[in-house]
């Protein structure tokens, strides 16, 4: 199939690279120039395991190619937005990039296309698409929603191996259309209606978001009653009506996606005068669970103008450069807005990325950052932060206090290096 891809964003870029290795003719369209001539070069830009080489064994097998703009010309067969649908002021997702894309694609589109939006768009808006499609007098394009399940860190094994695959479709040949363009992966498929798949992308977001905010609760409740949140994780997981995935507690969810759908589904059921209660108190507790070390760092220092404190790990979480709705940033501004000196550290982040941040100082070498701090908070569970030389740690730092932000730390082995060490819902 011919399949153009619109938005090289991470859902755009590793969908378009996977979809040429089934051997589809792929084009990527994206506005910025510049990423661009660097996809087109072979070059990736962002960090993720295996997406470099795949993506230039693709080019050189001429099944991919990079464009900034929809070609008049196109012949694709089915059009995919992948364009951001970044969260307005009260929470709703911004639209304004899909439609744009889509009343190009109703000037561009050969006849009997199909266009497939990948975004996370809310509920309806597969509808909504059509009707400006039929406004423009283009009733032969059929319009299909495809919520994307990936993950940053494992995109592409997400892409090549998914759970499952849900097809929204208005009827039987766009399901054929979808079959077909996906056809080497042999997993599960849910064929519903566009409504039903679009809500299926917010509720598996949401729920697993109310996960982590409902062990964030339990582990507070633990600190308090001499529980330990790791074995009651544990023990609650081995049940398989529970799971045991997304009961880490912590610093809790950040990254480009949990924050902004849960918001925005507390919108859409705003929409339709339903008050979400139980999402927005996953929100809520969200909130409050990233700024509990400035709380902790209070009961400890009092006034924190003359402190110094080192973040270990900006990225939302390991595995990737991705820093939006990191904990790591408001907790820095936060304490910075209270007087204290903050530094970062983080192995794949660099201080190029935090550009617009001109108060943090962002170090390559853990231990440099970590001099004569008074206290260190682990914010992101990369592999070089937890195995770092904590008896060297111990040695730079001014004060010995750590806040394991993830759970990460082997408690005991900080105490042996000097460490007063605090977690989130247990006592060590
Ligand atoms: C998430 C979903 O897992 C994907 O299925 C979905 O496709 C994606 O959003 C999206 O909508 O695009 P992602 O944001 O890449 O993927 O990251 P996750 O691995 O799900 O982690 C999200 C956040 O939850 C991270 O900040 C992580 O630190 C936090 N988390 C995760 C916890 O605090 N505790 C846990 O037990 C698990």
């Amino acid at each position: 199939m011919k399949v153009l891809v619109v938005g090289t964003g991470y859902v755009g870029l590793v969908t378009g690279v996977c979809l040429a290795s089934f051997g589809h003719d792929v084009v990527c369209v994206d506005q910025d120039w510049q990423k661009i001539a660097r996809l087109n070069m072979g070059e990736c830009p962002i960090y993720e395991d295996g997406l470099e080489p795949l993506l230039r064994e693709q080019l050189l097998a001429n099944r991919l190619s990079f464009d900034t703009a929809i070609s008049d010309s196109t012949d694709c067969d089915i059009a995919l937005i992948a364009v951001g649908t970044p969260p307005r002021n009260d929470g709703s997702a911004d639209l304004a990039s899909v439609f744009e894309v889509v009343s190009e694609l109703g000037h561009k589109l050969k006849q009997g296309a199909f266009i497939g939006t990948k975004s996370t768009v809310p509920v309806g808006t597969a509808h909504s698409i059509e009707t400006f499609l039929e406004s423009m007098g283009r009733q032969d394009i059929r319009v299909v929603s495809i919520p994307e399940f990936l993950r940053e860190g494992s995109a592409l094994s997400d892409t090549l191996q998914p759970s499952r695959l849900i097809f929204g479709v208005p009827d039987e040949e766009s399901l054929r259309v979808l079959e077909e363009l996906h056809r080497p992966l042999e997993v599960p498929v849910v064929a519903c209606n566009r409504a039903t798949a679009e809500m299926i992308k917010y509720a598996s977001n949401a729920f697993l978001a109310t996960k982590i905010s409902f062990i964030n609760e339990i582990a507070n409740i633990c600190e308090r009653v001499g529980a330990d949140v790791q074995q009651v994780s544990q023990g609650m997981g081995l049940d398989p009506r529970i799971g045991s995935s997304f009961l880490r507690a912590g610093l809790g969810y950040g990254g480009s996606c949990f924050p902004k759908d849960t918001r925005a589904l507390v919108n859409i059921a705003g929409d339709v005068a339903y008050d979400f209660k139980l999402l927005k108190a996953v929100v809520e507790v969200n909130q409050r669970q990233r700024t509990e070390p400035i709380r902790r760092l209070r009961q400890w220092f009092g006034d924190l103008s003359h402190i110094r404190v080192t973040l270990l790990g900006v990225a939302f979480k390991p595995g990737t450069n991705d820093i939006r709705e990191s904990p790591a940033l408001e907790i820095g501004e936060r304490l910075r807005s209270q007087g204290a000196q903050v530094q970062f550290y983080d192995p794949v982040v660099t201080r190029f990325q935090l550009q617009s941040q001109e108060f943090v100082r962002v170090l390559d070498d853990p231990y440099m950052a970590l001099e004569h701090a008074d206290a260190a908070i682990i914010v992101t569970e990369w592999p070089e932060i937890v195995d770092l030389d904590w008896a060297r740690v111990g040695a730079v730092m001014r004060r010995r206090l750590v806040f394991d932000g993830r759970n990460v730390l082997d408690p005991a082995a900080l105490e042996e290096a000097g460490f007063l060490i605090e977690n989130f819902g247990f006592h060590p």
